[in-house]
């Protein structure tokens, strides 16, 4: 019996924020075998109804015994409850796949985006980790467009500016902006300032070195992920009030010489990526365009001409889904093709 056949008991911590449903969402499009469905929340939410394929099943609460009927669980309710309730569930027997910060940067855990390294997922003995750590949103999706452009050309370095959505924050990020845009003000703001009409260069906390946290999660999951220690990445993230997707302008150096229309060609044919690319026609990635699609949409593809070997590029993905929910249930896939 092939894997395929089987059906699998999945639990969904986190299932009424933004990411949970869009998990449960994208499991129901990809038509996951999924036997069980166990939605999981703070106990804020117990009780609470979550729909999935049409029935509804109440929120219940973290514990060892709920994980023991459980497969595969998907994490997204934060780094202290991944910290708390992962050794839990993977003791319990099920595999983890945990979207927060908390095992990302763990040498014990692998760190995966399919495109790129899917094989990481399994040990040298063949058997799945029992912990997965899904990448931050918007490292997810630079990699899946730096992966065959560094096997072609050897990425030497990528400046990147962030143009993230609201929504990169939770239920918490998009409710601030729509309290702010009726005129309610709070007395704390949950982009750190009023972030309707605004651009706050300001994702996460600031560390020792000037940048932000965010910022150097983009520098060490990256080389994490491509298995490369001597990228350079020098980001900056900046919160904008849109929802739909994050945007990413890079400019990328590369060791050798490229041809633009073999880039695109390059682009086109990667798994994950889809080119929107022509300005005769207006034609380039938005947040709008890529709201509740799956790709890492890439254009504006153009030659940097003061800098020898380098290449700007913009690209635009749904946070919530390849840059959390997609990527996380596409981990699951792969798992099944081995479990
Ligand atoms: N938003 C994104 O674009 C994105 C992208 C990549 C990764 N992530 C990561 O995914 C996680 C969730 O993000 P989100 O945007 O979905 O946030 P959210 O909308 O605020 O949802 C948070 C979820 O976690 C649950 N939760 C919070 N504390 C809990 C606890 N102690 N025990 C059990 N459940 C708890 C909440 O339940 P209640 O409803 O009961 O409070 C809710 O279901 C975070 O780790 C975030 O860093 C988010």
């Amino acid at each position: 019996m092939s894997s395929r056949d089987k059906t699998y008991s999945v639990a969904i911590l986190g299932a009424t924020g933004l990411v949970g449903r869009t998990m449960l969402q994208v499991l129901q499009e990809r038509d996951f075998p999924v036997r069980e469905i166990i939605p999981l929340a703070s106990g804020r939410s117990r009780g609470q109804e979550i729909p999935f394929r049409g029935e509804r099943y109440p929120a219940d609460v973290p514990s060892a015994g709920v994980f023991g009927r459980a497969d595969i669980a998907l994490f997204s309710a934060g780094a202290g409850a991944s910290r708390e309730w992962a050794p839990v569930a993977a003791e319990a027997g099920a595999v983890v796949v945990d979207n927060s910060s908390a095992f990302r940067m763990d040498p014990e855990v692998p760190l995966v985006v399919p495109e790129v390294n899917a094989d990481a997922v399994f040990g040298a003995d063949g058997r799945p980790a029992k912990i997965i750590a899904n990448p931050n949103c918007s490292t997810i999706q630079m990699v899946v467009v730096l992966k065959p452009l560094h096997e072609k050309y050897r990425i030497r370095r990528v400046v990147v500016s962030t143009y993230q959505s609201v929504t990169g924050k939770g239920k918490a990020g998009r409710d601030a902006l729509e309290a702010e845009l009726a005129g309610d003000m709070p007395e704390t703001f949950a982009h750190v300032h009023q972030i309707a009409f605004n651009a706050v260069p300001h994702i996460d906390v600031f560390q020792e070195n000037g940048y932000t946290k965010e910022e150097m999660k983009m520098v060490n999951e990256t080389r994490k992920i491509m298995g490369d220690d001597t990228l350079s990445i020098s980001p900056t993230t900046v919160r904008i009030p849109v929802y739909g997707g994050h945007g990413e302008a890079l400019n990328i150096e590369f060791e050798e010489e490229f041809d633009l229309d073999e880039v695109r060609s390059l682009l086109a044919g990667a798994p994950g990526v889809s080119v929107q690319d022509d300005p005769s026609e207006n034609l380039y990635p938005m947040p709008l365009s890529s709201y509740e699609k799956d790709e890492v949409f890439a254009g504006r593809i153009r030659r940097d001409f003061w800098h020898p070997r380098t290449l700007n590029m913009w690209i635009v993905a749904d946070n919530l889904r390849k840059g959390a929910a997609t990527n996380a249930v596409q981990i699951a896939e792969t798992l099944i093709d081995r479990l």
